[in-house]
């Protein structure tokens, strides 16, 4: 994929980022990690590698253990489709493009960018029906880096650094810590937005595509998509949970309980500490309190606070959503 194709791209991103920053106004500027004219670029997680395996080797090695990297990959990669083949498949393995991770599932998409109609429950190791959709609307966008809507093409496949640190064709040359976005320097809220980019469900604003169009790290994600109002569990949808949470409104955000990349990162939460560690870290006393109720050492505090993996950190019984 030709470099000059997102140099051109680019200057749509940048005049968007400039509008928010304008939006936005002073707050955004004093802390601006954005870098208004820099670019999505293929193959830059292996140039963000070049110098960051020796700057920062813990975090260039654990994120590449995680399902991020390869949450999409081209069919024709050796070991990437999970699925076994035979007479019953709803389809056949050489109608496969590209491997999507989903949840439990390994959804597959064909050239034309659809969806194909049989996705592998990985753990079940069976088929399922999975409906035939236009994979650009929301999929694709949520598993690539750098996805351009106008020409329907992306950088990278799989979320690559550039996902979470914002375009870095820049800070490359610079090395300068001003021009590449540092997740948990950002002003509150705005870490939990850039996982929101394909952590939440919504529509975009301008109502096409359901995820946050246009939307770049370090910018506030309410100017770019319309989150949907949480009435059931469902998957990747954890930023709508959360918003609806105490631990939103106490600033207690994804890389408090997450770790992308650096220790930890190899379970498959990414949890920080496993449970139940990690949550009483903050909860000791109020879980040995008289007035919280009693459970078995095999109870996780998930169980009872995070049913079906719902972010809604609720108490028990409390009004339903
Ligand atoms: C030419 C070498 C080089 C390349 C290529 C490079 N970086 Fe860096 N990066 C650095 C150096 C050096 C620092 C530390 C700067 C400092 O301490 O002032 C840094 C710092 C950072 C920081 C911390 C910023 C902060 O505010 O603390 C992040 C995040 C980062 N880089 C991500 C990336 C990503 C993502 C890429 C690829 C898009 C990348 N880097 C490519 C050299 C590089
Ligand atoms: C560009 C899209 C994108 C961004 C940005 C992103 N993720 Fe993900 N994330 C994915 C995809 C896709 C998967 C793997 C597919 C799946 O599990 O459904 C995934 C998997 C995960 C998992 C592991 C669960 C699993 O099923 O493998 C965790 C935990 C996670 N992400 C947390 C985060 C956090 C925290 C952030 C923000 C710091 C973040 N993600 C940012 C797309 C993204
Ligand atoms: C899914 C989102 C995501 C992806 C993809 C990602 N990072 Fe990060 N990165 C983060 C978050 C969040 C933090 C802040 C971690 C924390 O809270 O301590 C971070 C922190 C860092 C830091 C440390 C800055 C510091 O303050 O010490 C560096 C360097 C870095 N990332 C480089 C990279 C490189 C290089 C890649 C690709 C190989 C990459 N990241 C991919 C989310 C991501
Ligand atoms: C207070 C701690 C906490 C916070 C804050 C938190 N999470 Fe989680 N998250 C967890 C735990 C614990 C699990 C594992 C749930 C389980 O064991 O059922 C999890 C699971 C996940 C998963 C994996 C779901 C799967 O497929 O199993 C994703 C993805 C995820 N979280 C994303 C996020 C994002 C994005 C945010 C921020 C909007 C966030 N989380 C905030 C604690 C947290
Ligand atoms: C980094 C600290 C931190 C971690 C880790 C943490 N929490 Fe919290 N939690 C908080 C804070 C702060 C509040 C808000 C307290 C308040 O407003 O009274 C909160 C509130 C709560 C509430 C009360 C919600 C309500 O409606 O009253 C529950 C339940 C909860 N957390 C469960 C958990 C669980 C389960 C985990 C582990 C998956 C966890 N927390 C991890 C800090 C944390
Ligand atoms: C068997 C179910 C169950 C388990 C397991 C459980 N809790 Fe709870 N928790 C509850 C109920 C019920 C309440 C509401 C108590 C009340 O009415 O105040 C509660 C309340 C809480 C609160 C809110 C307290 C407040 O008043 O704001 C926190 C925080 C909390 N639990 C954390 C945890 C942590 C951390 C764990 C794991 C170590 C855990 N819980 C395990 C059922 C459970």
């Amino acid at each position: 994929m030709a470099l000059s194709r997102f140099k051109r791209i680019g200057v749509g991103f940048g005049a968007s980022a400039v509008l928010s920053a304008i939006v936005l106004g002073v707050a955004h500027m004093a802390i601006a990690q954005t870098s208004a004219k820099a670019t999505y670029t293929e193959g830059m997680d292996k140039v963000c590698g070049e110098c960051h395996k020796a700057l920062t080797p813990k975090i260039v090695d654990a994120f590449s253990k995680t399902s991020h990297p390869v949450a999409m990959r081209a069919g024709s990669e050796a070991g990437a489709v999970a699925a076994v083949f035979d007479e019953d498949s709803p389809l056949a393995k050489e109608s496969i493009a590209y491997v999507m991770l989903w949840g439990p599932y390994q959804v597959y998409v064909d050239k034309d960018m659809k969806t194909l109609r049989g996705k592998w429950n990985v753990a079940a190791k069976k088929w399922e029906t999975m409906e035939v959709v236009d994979a650009t609307t929301e999929l694709i966008p949520k598993h690539t880096t750098g996805w351009d809507p106008a020409t329907k093409k992306w950088a990278e496949m799989g979320v690559k650094c550039e996902s979470c640190h914002g375009p870095g064709s820049i800070h490359k040359g610079t090395a300068k810590k001003l021009d590449i976005v540092n997740p948990k320097k950002q002003t509150a809220g705005k870490l939990a937005m850039i996982c929101a980019q394909c952590h939440a469900v919504g529509a975009s604003k301008d109502g096409t595509v359901r995820y946050a169009k246009g939307y770049k790290p370090g910018d506030d994600i309410n100017s770019f998509l319309v989150v949907d109002k949480v009435t059931k569990p469902g998957t990747h949808q954890e930023y709508n949970e959360w918003m609806t949470s105490k631990h939103a409104t106490a600033g207690i955000e994804c890389n408090s309980c997450h770790v992308v990349h650096g220790e930890g990162s190899a379970n498959h939460a990414q949890l920080v500490k496993p449970l139940p560690d990690l949550c009483l870290t903050c909860h000791k006393d109020v879980v040995a309190s008289a007035k919280h109720p009693k459970f078995k050492p095999e109870e996780t505090c998930s169980a009872c606070h995070m049913p079906q993996g719902m972010h809604t950190f609720s108490k028990p019984g409390a009004a339903a959503l």
